[in-house]
């Protein structure tokens, strides 16, 4: 039996080519994105990237240098923001310090000239929803952090959107509380049904929360994909440093093969089990991630390892210098024969370990051939 597959449809949210300059210097840089309905999408980057940029355009708070804007299949470019079906979300909150919160979520519509039946029926809605029905009548100085950013949110979504903006979302609030609330957020956001563009410097946050991320740099897109495709595959230097920690070793191929090659660097020989896009001798690095090394202490006269890739390749020998206990892992830092650190952490499954690793003890650190990534730039 064959499955029907469904018409490919339009995305819901296409960006073609958005450039947004400023005097002359380009802040987002022709960048092209397609983001489906219900998705929470990322945008990822380190500071003066132009995420806020990129989302200020997208709730016409700025007006594109050049590119196109389509929401639903409706060109957004030139539509004032308060006609869009779009709503931000601020770093700041931007609460209204002397209203109520029920009175903050009533705003956009009292100013809309809902109905005020409809406007109670809404509010009502929106404060059960983020969980604030009994904080009603407080003002916004009367409420945790934590309840302060619910109240935003409520706010934004009081008007249903079709696209909901947030720039940093949780970027007021502590570690702690941030991780609580990035989970609320997301069963809010999917409660509601909501399309969401978010804004973030925080990969935690994105990882967590995202559909999808777009790592950014400079104005423009790097990568898009899943959290696990963009931690598992970067595709590039950038994105392997930039997403968690990653052990790079920079080298030649020296062998290529459809099933598997070799990259032979300073610290030892790579056996990747996967075929490359690239040519023999080229220059390339190879990621490793610290999660993906085994580790073992250095016993003279005893077999070393059982790797699954064949010997002498995939494997340091070197001496612990550093040892970070976090609870439930502990990272070492190795230092090989050439000198280079190697970053390695261990998760602690058992609470007694029977061979803790100390600090100056000589170890063999080894990884899989299929743990690799190549990147070519
Ligand atoms: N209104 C503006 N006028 C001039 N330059 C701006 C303006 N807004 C942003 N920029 C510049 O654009 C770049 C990207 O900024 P922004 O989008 O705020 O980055 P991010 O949100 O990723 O930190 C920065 O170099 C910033 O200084
Ligand atoms: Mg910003």
């Amino acid at each position: 039996m064959t499955i029907a597959q469904p018409a490919s449809s339009q995305p819901f949210l296409l960006i073609r080519n958005l450039v947004k300059e400023f005097d002359g210097v380009r802040a987002v840089n022709d960048i092209s994105l397609a983001i489906d309905k219900g998705e929470i999408f990322a945008l990822l980057g380190s500071s003066g990237c132009g995420k806020s940029t990129l989302l200020r355009m997208l709730a016409g708070f700025e007006t594109p240098t050049a590119g196109a804007i389509e929401l639903a299949g409706q060109d957004l470019v030139g539509v004032p923001p308060y006609e869009r079906p779009v709503n931000m979300m601020f770093q700041s909150y931007a609460l209204f310090p002397h209203l109520t919160v029920w009175d903050n979520v009533a705003f956009g519509l009292r100013r809309d000239g809902l109905p005020k039946a409809a406007i109670a029926e809404r509010v009502d809605q929106m404060l059960a929803l983020v969980q604030l029905g009994a904080y009603a009548k407080r003002k916004p100085h009367q409420l945790s952090g934590g309840q302060q950013q619910r109240v935003a949110l409520a706010r934004s979504l009081a008007k249903r959107p079709q696209l909901l903006l947030l720039d940093e979302p949780l970027g007021a609030l502590d570690k702690k509380l941030r991780e609580q609330t990035q989970m609320e957020l997301v069963n809010i956001i999917e409660q509601v049904g909501v399309t969401c563009v978010m804004v973030t410097h925080d990969q935690d946050e994105a990882m967590s929360m995202a559909t999808r991320i777009a790592v950014m740099s400079e104005g423009r897109i790097l990568q898009v994909g899943a959290p696990g495709e963009i931690y598992e595959t970067p595709n590039c230097r950038f994105v392997a440093d930039f997403i968690g920690t990653a052990n790079m070793f920079n080298g030649h191929v020296r062998v290529d093969q459809p099933d598997h090659v070799v990259v032979e660097t300073a610290e030892c020989r790579h056996y990747v089990s996967h075929g490359i896009s690239g040519t023999n001798n080229m220059p390339v690095s190879v990621a490793v991630r610290p999660e993906k090394i085994a580790l073992q202490r250095q016993m003279p006269g005893v077999e070393q390892r059982a790797s699954a890739a064949e010997d002498g390749y995939n494997c340091v020998a070197g001496e612990i210098v550093n040892v970070s206990y976090f609870g439930s892992e502990t990272h070492y830092q190795v230092r090989m024969a050439q000198g280079g650190i190697l970053k390695v952490a261990r998760t602690n499954a058992a609470r007694h370990e029977e061979a803790r690793m100390e600090r100056g003890q000589h170890v063999v650190a080894w990884w899989d051939g299929s743990d690799i990534v190549v990147l070519t730039h």
